[in-house]
């Protein structure tokens, strides 16, 4: 009987091992309990065959016992201290986020601390004692307290109460929504109730230990080691910060760690009961850690078959409609010095408010006043080779300051357009440099503090298609397609207000989760709802930019035709790779070359985006509805927004992967489908064009850089993101970091490689985006990179729980300054998803 039930369970921990809570808590829990002893587990991962020990106030050993997988019954003894401590040595257990068996040595273990009434309450209510890193870290303090002179009663409490304000409050989702979790909650980890909830919780703060060891990029067995030092630094009721590799300098902060660990663990827990397939042990440990899972898993099936059909049906209406309006042509700006052949180039770019802009849909037209260069109605592109010398002139007539940024440029940083070198209100600014990179499909937008993603939205943005050599001997040679066969498709989501006399004014953060990353119920391509644009049986080269300030899509065609990428951010690809479907987040760009040779004169083919399955796990899911909606809000630098997914209770919103925000009926959500825009077949010719297999080997991109010649190679920079609460609510940051304009976060050496490692431990998918230069993607979660990730990029989704690394060469002549790295999730970033990297000596920022 006893030998099924540890076989059950170590079985069980090795299935779920890595993915969230651990194994399933209703087998975990024996059926009949010796009334003589005290039943207790040992939850770092489960322990077994740990030695048990059981001490009294004196150090006095009074009982023994050894865990096996994670649990432990001791014999009876006599209760006559005030207190007793128990502690483990040795054993072993599989770590969950890694699966690597970790035995412990020497004195590391687990510890609590209780009092003899507890003691006895314990042994009379047949309850369990829980062993996790919490107990531990309250066990040390509380011990510290009484050497100090407290008395049981004040060292106990004063012990919970620093963990209960830096470790437990504000923490975690789990921790905030779970109704069920009285004892924890409290602050008091000596015990569990013999309840499998309040063990499954155990099990899952203790996982998220191992969560936090993979987010700080520590070997598994160090975890008692981290253990003590977050118990050092919260001893003084400060969070002084801890020095991880002992060289002197404080390198995270332990309720932030612990409350991102904690994240993580929620992300990985989230995303399983979104995919399904759980069975029933897990199925029925996450019910008693509150997750209502079937009306998740039932929701997120109707949702997605709701998106589904509306999708069919737009695709059916848009397929056959006679009044969708003409795709507009983006203007490309002429050169002002009139020289139209020579390496230099001057523009001015004056940024103007209340632009009426006319918005065509196959429902009509409508004014919206926008904010735009130059007083056109729509971007400009701006066009260049590789190697002139550009003069950009910005003539701010906003309102606030602004800057232009130029996106996906390898240029020094004081001309990057960056926050710290604004323009104000009513003034200019020349931005100077030469285009020294390689074709690319690259673009620009404001920068400034605070108000990016605001100025984005309202519709300053430009497109800046860089050629060079090779790309423009590709169109001579007739191996890709150019001309009028080049369109740039820029795609921007937005929602408008109700009409007032033939008016839609623009909306942005009017409702509480557009602070989350603003997406809007309406795709706007050049400025169209829905545009067609007709085209000849040829291949036609679509440079598609996503600048929507949140929205990722997943690019298609209705008939799932191939097509053939070949270019990403920073240029072209060395090889073209065929898709069907591809997700580009915010910011991203492609170039897809489309093939409509095979069609006839009369056929049209419409642009989608696909409905994205996403995890749309809502916290509203959660059973218990006693969560403190009061520390939900999300108080970003901007203060005030508020997330109602963290709500809790009856909210029904919620992020999950794919930045869905699954529970919002009636409003878009990035996993929703859209018909972006339709290509009418209405001529047919002979298509000449034979595309490229392989760049020129002078292109650098044939040339991957090789990661061994990173400064860096043997220990890449990190960047972790994560969404944080602290007391003030949720906060999107980058390293525990909020953005500040006066600090320089991460220093680089002058023409430096190096290796950097971009981790997603949130809920939802964030872009990075890095300035400087272009980077080479190595790795996705772990895996070599494949196909598009091949090519030069400035920006790349980082999916839940997913990572990237990339290697990036700075090139010393021109990577000077202080750079930003960024979630391009605009409102993120607005709200200090962000850092400055310097590279060399000096910077333009702060000291
Ligand atoms: Cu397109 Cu720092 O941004
Ligand atoms: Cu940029
Ligand atoms: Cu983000």
């Amino acid at each position: 009987m006893k030998q099924s039930k540890i076989f059950k369970l170590v079985s069980l921990s090795v299935i779920t091992a890595g993915l969230l809570v651990g194994c399933g808590s209703s087998s975990s829990s024996p059926s009949t309990t010796p009334s003589s002893g005290l039943l207790g587990a040992v939850l770092k991962g489960p322990i077994d065959g740990a030695t048990v020990t059981v001490y009294d106030q004196d150090g006095k050993e009074v009982a023994s016992t050894t865990s096996s997988a994670g649990l432990f019954t001791l014999k009876k003894f006599n209760l006559d201290s005030d207190y007793y401590t128990i502690l483990t040595t040795g054993g072993s257990y599989e770590d969950e986020s890694t699966g690597t068996t970790v035995s412990m040595t020497g004195t590391e273990g687990l510890e609590t601390l209780l009092s003899k009434a507890e003691f006895s309450e314990m042994l009379t209510n047949k309850e369990y004692v829980a062993m996790t890193p919490e107990t531990t870290i309250f066990a040390e303090l509380t011990k510290e307290n009484l050497k100090a002179g407290d008395d049981l009663a004040t060292a106990t409490t004063k012990a919970e109460t620093l963990i209960q304000d830096l470790l437990i409050k504000n923490s975690s989702p789990v921790s905030q929504l779970q109704g069920s979790d009285k004892v924890l909650k409290k602050g008091n980890l000596v015990k569990a109730g013999a309840s499998s909830a309040t063990i499954a919780l155990a099990k899952n703060r203790a996982i998220s230990y191992s969560n936090l060891m993979k987010d700080l990029g520590l070997a598994p067995d160090r975890v008692f080691e981290i253990i003590t030092k977050i118990k050092e630094d919260i001893k003084d009721g400060k969070e002084d910060g801890i020095d991880l590799d002992d060289d002197g300098t404080l390198d995270v902060n332990a309720s932030e760690v612990t409350s991102n660990a904690r994240d993580a663990l929620f992300v990985q827990t989230t995303s399983r009961i979104s995919s399904g397939n759980l069975s029933e042990a897990e199925r029925e440990e996450l019910g008693s850690l509150g997750f209502n899972v079937n009306a998740t898993q039932n929701r997120n099936v109707s949702e997605r078959e709701a998106r589904d059909a509306n999708l069919t049906a737009d695709i059916a209406n848009y397929k056959v409609s006679t009044t969708l309006p003409t795709l507009n042509i983006l203007k490309t700006m002429r050169d002002e010095d009139g020289d139209l052949t020579d390496a230099k180039a001057t523009y001015t770019l004056t940024a103007n408010t209340d632009v009426n802009v006319t918005i065509n849909t196959p429902e009509g037209s409508w004014v919206t006043p926008m904010w735009r260069y130059n007083n056109e109605q729509l971007p400009l592109i701006i066009r260049a080779n590789r190697g002139d010398a550009m003069t950009l002139k910005l003539d701010n007539q906003l309102k606030a300051d602004s800057t232009i940024h130029w996106h996906g440029f390898k240029i020094p940083a004081i001309m990057d357009g960056g926050p710290d070198v604004p323009v104000a209100s009513g003034k200019t600014k020349e931005y100077r440099f030469s285009m020294l990179q390689p074709a690319a499909p690259l673009w620009f937008h404001p920068h400034p503090d605070m108000q990016t993603g605001k100025q984005v939205y309202m519709g300053l943005a430009g497109v800046f298609l860089l050629e060079d050599d090779i790309s423009k001997k590709l169109e001579t040679d007739k191996n890709l397609p150019s001309g009028n066969k080049d369109i740039t498709l820029l795609v921007q989501d937005r929602r408008f207000a109700p009409e007032v006399n033939g008016v839609r004014a623009l909306q942005y953060k009017t409702m509480a989760m557009d602070s989350d990353g603003m997406l809007g119920d309406k795709v706007l391509v050049n400025g169209s709802i829905v545009p067609k644009l007709n085209v000849k049986t040829a291949q036609y080269r679509l440079r598609l930019y996503n600048v929507s300030n949140a929205r990722n899509y997943d690019f298609a065609f209705d008939d799932n035709r191939s097509f053939k990428v070949v270019a990403t951010d920073g240029g072209l690809l060395n090889e073209p790779v065929e898709m069907t479907s591809i997700t580009l987040g915010a910011a991203e760009r492609v170039e897809i070359v489309a093939d409509f040779s095979n069609d006839a004169v009369g056929d049209k083919v419409l642009m989608i985006s696909r409905v994205t399955a996403g995890g749309m796990m809502n916290m509203g899911d959660m059973n218990s509805g006693n969560s403190n909606s009061g520390t939900g809000g999300m108080n970003g630098r901007n203060g005030g927004s508020r997330m109602g997914g963290m709500n809790g209770g009856n909210s029904n919103s919620g992020m999950g992967q794919q930045n869905s925000m699954g529970g919002m009926t009636g409003m878009a959500s990035s996993g929703q489908g859209f018909v972006i825009m339709r290509f009418d077949v209405n001529e047919s010719v002979r298509d000449d064009v034979t595309l490229y297999t392989s760049l020129p080997s002078t292109a650098e991109i044939a040339t991957r850089i090789d990661p061994s010649t990173a400064t860096n190679a043997d220990n890449p920079r990190k960047f972790v993101m994560t969404m944080a609460r602290g007391t003030s609510g949720m906060s999107f940051v980058i390293n525990n970091k909020t953005f500040d304009m006066n600090r320089v976060d991460e220093f680089i050496a002058t023409g430096a490689t190096e290796i950097w490692e971009v981790r997603n431990a949130s809920m939802m998918a964030h872009p990075f985006h890095a300035h400087a230069v272009q980077y080479q993607i190595l790795e996705r979660d772990g895996k070599p990179a494949t196909g598009t990730d091949l090519g030069w990029k400035d920006t790349f989704l980082v999916q839940p729980g997913g990572s990237v690394k990339i290697v990036a060469k700075f090139d010393p002549l021109i990577n000077v300054g202080d750079y930003m790295y960024h979630c391009h999730i605009l409102e993120h970033e607005d709200a200090g998803m962000m850092g400055y990297f310097r590279v060399g000596a000096t910077g333009n920022v702060g000291n």
